[in-house]
């Protein structure tokens, strides 16, 4: 749709890592701003492609259909869908459900996109996906659509959309995970040893966690890996991830698995098995992220139920969490740009964003909403919930990111089910990691 569409300044400069950037300073929850991190890192940059710009006045007597395509449903997408459906006439979107989890979300979306598809307008892509589908040229450069209506946005959370100096999506909610726990069976943990030790104590303290081969296992391990301060390539570029505080995390985690600590079932688990299996009644912790605590809520588990940030490594350190969420992103092949920026400038807006938080507790992107009274009144863990967003870091940020996790989440799991030697898994993991970035 070229009249929405303005040709892209061709860049010059060398990229700007700007976006190595993550946790979360919120001052007073007024003002955040953003921090540097080491922990996710920076791998080499590539530049993108040019790509079409969004105009945000592109919604301007918008009228039709758009198809906004993700993962699994946990009750956000279509609610949201819905609300912006009653609220006007001229626009009609509809959510269509593309994977279980984000692993075989981003498979299915990528064949959609690889094979030229017209389906899905708006794609709701994980923050992990930025910098390789710029690069594949298949969305709309938004840069000038973030400029209009994001100055509100948390920078962590904005920076998830950049690559190459442009923003390639809008923030839909950000993601940080807690640990959900029983209070009639154990308390708040002190730190990963202590919620470990609590757990093996009875089977029925264990951990229910994420350990199916997938990225979810990636983001279980670099929550160890994080608060036991490794990281997985450095501000330069350098993989560092085949460190001492790599074989403590994987060890600890092993260990956990053969102690009980950890419910064995969790091998098969993501977001939405673990929960499940804690609101049957199993387990002492449950960590999962905030879009869980209705679910969880509503079940018999909920009434015994309390939530707390993620702890540190050993109680020396600092806790430390990954910054998970989900952006929209427009593909270039979108059949309706237009109505697509309508909807995207809706789900931003305050708004929408503090019906979000009300109704789902999926955390807000606008810093205002995590001491909105309404909000800290209904949600009662909106203190956690700020907490463990100041602890979390990011990801690395590549083009080749699903390679590097897959690196990962494929030896981390080679460990925990068949107990393959640690430190040849780290090793693995760093060469795989390494081979990754050389391929582009
Ligand atoms: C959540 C997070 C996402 C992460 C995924 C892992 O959906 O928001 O960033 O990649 O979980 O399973």
């Amino acid at each position: 749709m070229k009249s929405n569409t303005r040709a892209s300044r061709r860049r010059i400069t060398p990229f700007i890592a700007a976006a190595g950037v993550a946790a979360l300073v919120f001052s007073g929850c007024s003002s955040p701003g953003a921090a540097p991190s080491a922990a996710g890192g920076q791998a080499p940059q590539a530049r993108a492609p040019q790509a079409p710009m969004l105009a945000p006045d592109a919604d301007k007597g918008a009228t039709g259909d758009i198809v906004f395509c993700g993962g699994k449903d946990t009750g956000i997408r279509e609610a949201t869908a819905k609300r912006f459906n009653a609220m006007q006439s001229a626009i009609r979107v509809s959510y269509l459900e593309l994977g279980a989890d984000t692993s075989a979300a981003r498979t299915a979306a990528i064949q959609r996109l690889e094979g030229g598809s017209t389906d899905c307008d708006i794609y709701m892509t994980d923050v992990v996906w930025t910098p390789e589908w710029a690069q594949q040229g298949w969305l709309y450069d938004q840069t000038d659509l973030v400029k209009a209506v994001g100055g509100e946005i948390i920078p962590s959370i904005l920076s998830t959309t950049e690559y190459d100096g442009r923003n390639w999506a809008m923030p839909f909610y950000t993601d940080s995970a807690l640990i959900y726990y029983r209070t009639d069976r154990v308390k708040a943990p002190t730190s990963w040893k202590d919620l470990y030790a609590q757990a093996a104590a009875d089977p029925e303290h264990k951990l229910l966690l994420q350990a199916k081969a997938y990225e979810g296992l990636t983001v279980n391990f670099l929550e160890l890996l994080y608060s036991a301060g490794g990281s997985v390539i450095d501000e330069q570029g350098k993989v560092v991830i085949d460190s001492p505080q790599a074989r403590t995390a994987l060890t600890f985690m092993r260990d956990g698995f053969k102690n009980g600590s950890i419910d064995p079932a969790s091998l098969t688990y993501d977001e939405t098995g673990v929960r499940r299996a804690y609101e049957s009644g199993l387990g002492g912790f449950q960590r999962n992220w905030p879009g869980a605590w209705n679910g969880t809520q509503a079940s018999e588990a909920g009434p015994k139920t309390a939530v707390a940030p993620l702890p540190s490594f050993d109680g020396t350190g600092k806790p430390a969490g990954v910054l998970g969420g989900w952006n929209l992103a427009v593909a270039q092949k979108a059949k309706n740009p237009g109505a697509s920026v309508a909807f995207i400038k809706y789900v931003a807006s305050e708004e929408a964003q503090r019906q979000m938080v009300l109704e789902t507790a999926q955390s807000p992107i606008r810093a205002a909403l995590y001491s909105d009274p309404e909000v800290v009144a209904k949600i009662p863990f909106a203190p956690q919930l700020k907490t463990s967003l100041e602890n979390a870091k990011p990801r690395p940020k590549s083009p080749v990111y699903a390679q590097i996790s897959r690196a990962i989440y494929e030896n981390v799991y080679a460990v925990l089910s068949e107990g393959s030697d640690v430190d040849a898994a780290i090793k693995k993991m760093a060469d795989e990691i390494q081979k990754a970035q050389e391929t582009f």
